[in-house]
């Protein structure tokens, strides 16, 4: 099928390419110049696992192989030019929908402005799907204007739920497809030319489910505060077993085999951070305000603090691991990411920790394998050391804050070799305390005795 994408970020470069996978001709289209000419030669203008490697192997022509869809490829090009989406049977809306700045609530501009555009080249029967994460009644508001501008065309609400890190398989193989398409004598044709968009995913035993608009935003919205919620709860545990003397892993082990409610999300540490997780609680806050059911998301507001707080108790306990006071201390942060195999920094709690550290007065080294070139842009005036070994180099204090396997690697009696001072901060609970104090450290975690 002819398909274009609206909006080459994270989410629209991964979805055109795996498109393209599933043996549909795609357009990618953008309005940033640098991002296309780098997808043109298909280079993916951020760090995901595969994404490289399916854009090339695309681009090249080949067949699939390796992602194990069984279809095979098709065809998939960028470009910065919206009317190249004429002809495509179906169009997905995939911009952005970034917190507004001094609000809580979703800036839905480019949202707004990419259905604008696109209607002027919709044909009748064309589907114009949307992606992005919107508030609950946003799909109702645009399929009215797109009604009064092109009558024939369908507006569906098709919510993603693909994972940073490991984008490609998550869209490949999605556990779920709902397709948000209003109950009228269209559904059924509707929902059928998404099936055949998704007819790979479907043999291989993604679940469908069809809903109506304000449904399939709000699965969007309520997955993600769940899961925002899964962590805060472990976390609130972590402060109760830190007061108590408590191991929050050991916990999370053992509340986690009852599977009604699973070990999944349930790891204590810095929180949550990125650009999904903290903007939609909020954007889900001030929408149900909006529609008068406040209350009901009012315990989203303490999800919030509980995950900022773990970002406060963190400088803490390296302010008193450091003898109380940073002046004169070399720290080397692990870590820049919001999460390991990404490159992506927005609302990165360890960003957020190394900053408060320096202005507190430490001598702050940040490394990371992918995302110091994005750090350096959102905090310049931190230090950077692409190099793990120059980045150890006299710490007096190592603080791992994003979990990349480098670091949960990390050798504690080869490591003590290159540390001024054996002090190591645990901010994921990723290490084994007993054999990095058994190598002499002195061995702090969120949580932990
Ligand atoms: C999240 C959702 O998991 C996706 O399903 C959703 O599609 C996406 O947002 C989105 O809305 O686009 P993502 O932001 O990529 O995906 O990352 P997650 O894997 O959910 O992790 C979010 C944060 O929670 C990270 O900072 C991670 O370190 C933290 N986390 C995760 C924990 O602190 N503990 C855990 O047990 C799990």
């Amino acid at each position: 099928m002819k398909i274009s994408v609206i909006g080459c970020g994270y989410l629209g470069v991964v979805h055109a390419a795996c498109m393209a996978r599933l043996g549909h001709d795609v357009v990618g289209v953008d309005v940033d110049e640098r991002k296309i000419a780098a997808l043109q030669s298909a280079a993916a203008p951020f760090y995901e696992p595969g994404l490289n490697e399916l854009l090339a192997d695309i681009q090249a022509g080949c067949t699939a192989h390796g992602a194990g869809t069984g279809a095979g490829a098709g065809s998939l090009r960028f470009t910065t030019d919206l009317e190249q989406i004429a002809g495509a049977r179906a169009h997905f809306v995939c911009v952005g929908t970034p917190q507004r700045k001094g609000e809580n609530a979703a800036d839905l501009r480019y949202v707004d402005a990419a259905f604008a555009s696109a209607a002027a080249y919709l044909a009748p029967g064309d589907l114009i799907i949307g992606k992005s994460t919107v508030p609950v009644g946003t799909a109702g508001r645009l399929a009215e204007d797109l009604h009064r501008t092109v009558p024939e065309a369908r507006l569906v609400w098709n919510p993603e739920f693909l994972r940073e890190g490991h984008a490609v398989t998550d869209t490949l193989h999605p556990d779920r497809l709902v397709y948000g398409i209003p109950d009228d004598e269209h559904r059924e044709t509707t929902a059928a030319v998404l099936d055949e968009i998704y007819a790979a995913p479907l043999a291989g035993g993604s679940a469908r489910l069809v809903t109506d608009y304000p449904t399939a935003e709000l699965v969007k919205t309520a997955a993600n505060s769940f899961l925002a919620t899964k962590i805060s709860f472990i976390n609130a545990m972590a402060e109760l077993c830190e007061a108590a003397g408590a191991d929050v892993t050991e916990l999370a082990d053992a509340i986690g085999l009852d599977d009604r409610i699973g070990r999944k999300f349930l790891n204590a540490g810095l929180g949550f951070g990125g650009g999904c997780l903290p903007k939609d609680i909020r954007a889900f806050m001030a929408r149900a305000g909006e529609l008068g059911a406040d209350q009901a998301l009012t315990f989203l507001r303490e999800v919030d603090s509980i995950n900022m707080r773990r970002r406060i108790r963190m400088v803490e306990l390296a302010r008193e691991v450091c003898d109380g006071s940073f002046l004169g201390k070399t720290i080397t942060v692990l870590g820049a990411a919001f999460k390991p195999e990404s490159d992506d920094v927005r609302d990165s709690p360890a960003l957020n920790v190394a900053a408060q550290i320096q202005l507190q007065g430490g001598n702050v080294v940040v490394t990371d394998p992918q995302a110091l070139t994005n750090a350096e842009q959102r905090y310049p005036d931190l230090r950077y050391e692409p190099d793990l070994q120059f980045a150890l180099a006299g710490a007096d204090a190592v603080l791992l804050l994003t979990e990349w396997g480098d670091y949960t690697g990390l050798d504690p009696e080869k490591t003590a070799t290159l540390v001024r001072a054996r002090r190591i901060l645990d901010g994921r609970n990723v290490l084994d305390p007993t054999t990095w104090r058994a190598a002499g450290w002195t061995y702090r975690a969120l949580g932990r005795p």
